[in-house]
């Protein structure tokens, strides 16, 4: 009886809590520059998939550097979450991925900012697409590719 009055507690918990008052929402720290819409518009793709965000609104290049990524990785927005760095429009599906696989890597990035990618999308672009990919990059400067998004016409 308790046990069943419990899990109806944490199913009730997971429906109704907003993702920022969610305390077994998965936490991200972000560092962005002040100025940028697209930041904030990624930032909005992650909360909505269970992230919840703590931004620094002062610019990103002091933490890029600390925490390791190349500067040829370079976008607007690094990111922290469970010890991997996020750099730049990487959609959340493939962070789900990276946190579920486990890695041995620094984290993803998505170099630049390519439209289509979250954040770079939607009306605002005229619902163009551009053919970009995530990178799962290491603290040597290598990379590899760990999803390929196609373009559209
Ligand atoms: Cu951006
Ligand atoms: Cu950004």
């Amino acid at each position: 009886m308790r046990r069943v009055f419990l899990l109806g507690m944490l199913a009730l918990g997971a429906t109704s809590l907003p993702a920022a008052a969610n305390p077994r929402a998965t936490a991200l720290q972000v560092w962005k520059d002040p100025h940028c819409g697209c930041c904030k518009d990624w930032i909005v793709h992650m909360e909505q998939s269970g992230f919840r965000a703590s931004v620094a609104d002062d610019g990103n290049d002091a933490a890029r550097a600390r925490l390791g990524v190349a500067q040829k990785f370079a976008s607007c927005h690094t990111a922290l979450v469970q010890g991997y760095v996020i750099e730049g429009h990487v959609p959340v599906a493939d962070i789900l991925r990276l946190l579920k696989e486990k890695p041995k890597a620094l984290g993803l990035a998505v170099p630049g900012m390519p439209i289509g990618s979250p954040g770079m999308d939607g009306p605002a672009y005229g619902g163009r697409q551009d053919a970009y990919q995530v990178l799962l990059i290491q603290k040597d400067g290598s990379a590899q590719v760990f999803t390929s998004y196609k373009g559209k016409a």
